[in-house]
């Protein structure tokens, strides 16, 4: 009777809801304590505390799946769990237990589900394929039946002829975009609106990962690129070149020793021998020559730095050179190119009097060619990554990303897309003779836009001893 009485603190008789939680926990404030306090009596129903963690759970910003705003079907359930609950307090103990469980567990299903009409809601096109709850498109990846380029290789096809779509990596909408056109502005001319990366890494839980370059966002990232790039301007590559060349002859000895111990034929893991000379080189050049070009960075950035170099340097450019020795080696066609690179790489030593020199490697258009191929089938690093920094309207439609949407671009999935490459399981590096015969934003191993690889003018250098002097072996 209290609770019906006008008099109480209860503006709601009838339905439970959202305004019945707020104005309990209003009632509670006023001091009408005395209902629900559990000093009454040991056996007092566990309601309260259930609508105390409901209003813990709002106030902690839950308050989507209680606002009949984004989801009524959430709230009518609450309202009539809730009163269900009331209910119950007369029966017995598992009863109540039971309810509560399954409550529970809807309120947890209708929790996980009422994000995944975002897309629908605001007329993106979608993934094909039903989100999972907790695992949105992402089970594969989530579960480890797929590494994360695999499956942006799936999703890429079943996207269809779609230019962008979304979809959920767990439970969190990302847009996964795939036409040229909308690559080079997300990547060039509406950097502004896409500056960052979307990696959130806390600087006092992991301060070396957190202030490296690539993680780094907005003005921070600004300042410490503007500060790293000149590492790697061509007087600077010129000048490291001769350190980086004492690297591949360490690398070629070695391979030369094994080769005599066995005598003329050896097996060996190239992958393992080019990591150790990707280190080398990466160490050399960081603690060489770079050291100079870095005095004006603080201690701790430069470590940090530093370390990312190596971390960014030492996989991308070490898969690289095993690939370009794989593709060399596989077939028939393989070894043909091997021969006419051999065959490049001598005839510009010759003119150099029996050196591979800076200006000579240049020379080298072949080479060149070897390796885009090699990064167009093999990309070190197979999807690109951005996050909106602001809304963003999509050009040409009445689409607005929000702020903070994560935007991914599958590199690999696009380099291996036959619409954009002919035959492209097909090691052909003669594609890369003229650039009219591809779409650019088709092919960006090292991304681009003014967050592209900080390192890509140095690859050729990495890949260039290795390529040219692995050539005077036969594998
Ligand atoms: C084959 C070799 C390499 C490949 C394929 C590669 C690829 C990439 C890609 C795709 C990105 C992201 C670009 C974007 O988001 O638009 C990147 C960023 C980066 N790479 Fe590389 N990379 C290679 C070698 C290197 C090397 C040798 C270094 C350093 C010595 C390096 C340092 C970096 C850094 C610092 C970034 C972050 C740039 C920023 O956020 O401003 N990379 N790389």
């Amino acid at each position: 009777m209290i609770h019906r009485d006008a008099g109480t603190p209860f503006p709601l008789r009838v339905c439970i809801g959202p305004r019945t939680i707020r104005a309990v926990s209003r009632f509670k404030r006023v001091g009408a304590e005395r209902i629900f306090s559990p000093k009454e009596s040991p056996r007092v129903c566990i309601g309260p505390r259930t609508i105390r963690a409901v209003s813990r759970f709002k106030r902690v910003g839950a308050e989507r799946i209680f606002s009949p705003k984004e989801s009524p079907r959430s709230v009518l359930f609450i309202g009539f769990a809730m009163a269900g609950i009331m209910e119950m307090m007369q029966w017995g103990d598992w009863r109540v237990t039971v309810a509560l469980v399954v409550v529970a567990l809807v309120t947890l299903y209708f929790y996980l589900t009422s994000n995944m009409n975002y897309w629908s809601k605001r007329g993106f096109p979608q993934i094909p394929a039903s989100p999972i709850p907790i695992f949105g498109n992402t089970f594969k990846i989530l579960t480890g039946q797929a590494n994360f380029t695999e499956m942006f290789d799936q999703l890429y096809k079943k996207a269809g002829d779609q230019p962008f779509v979304g979809f959920f990596q767990g439970s969190q909408p990302v847009l996964l975009v795939k036409d040229p056109e909308l690559i080079k502005r997300i990547l060039i001319k509406d950097f502004h609106a896409f500056m960052d990366r979307g990696f959130k890494i806390e600087e006092d839980v992991d301060p070396f990962n957190a202030k490296g370059l690539s993680n780094l966002n907005g003005q921070r990232w600004k300042n410490m690129r503007a500060r790293l790039s000149p590492t790697f301007t061509s007087g600077r590559m010129k000048a490291m070149f001769p350190l980086m060349y004492s690297c591949s002859d360490v690398l070629l000895n070695c391979i030369e020793n094994e080769v005599k111990k066995n005598s003329g034929e050896v097996v060996m893991e190239m992958k393992d021998c080019l990591s150790c000379f990707s280190t080398d080189v990466i160490a050399t050049c960081a603690f060489g020559i770079q050291y100079v070009s870095w005095a004006n960075v603080d201690l701790d950035d430069l470590a940090a730095q530093a370390m990312l170099f190596f971390a960014a340097g030492l996989e991308t450019t070490s898969s690289l050179s095993s690939f370009v020795l794989f593709e060399l080696s596989k077939s028939e066609e393989g070894k043909e190119i091997q021969r006419n690179l051999q065959e490049e790489v001598d005839s510009v030593m010759q003119e150099d009097g029996g050196k591979i020199t800076y200006a000579g490697l240049k020379r080298m258009q072949l080479l060149e060619r070897v390796v885009n191929e090699t990064l167009r089938i093999h990309p070190p690093a197979g999807v690109l990554s951005r996050i909106a920094v602001e809304n963003y309207k999509i050009p040409e439609t009445d689409l607005t990303l929000e702020k903070n949407t994560m935007v991914f671009i599958p590199t690999q999935a696009m380099q291996n897309d036959e619409k954009f490459f002919p035959e492209p399981k097909k090691f052909n590096p003669d594609r890369f003779l003229n650039k009219e015969n591809y779409n650019h934003f088709a092919y960006l191993p090292f991304g681009d836009g003014p967050r592209l690889c900080i390192g890509k003018g140095k690859i050729r250098f990495d890949a260039g001893p290795t390529g040219s002097g692995c050539t005077s072996l036969q594998v």
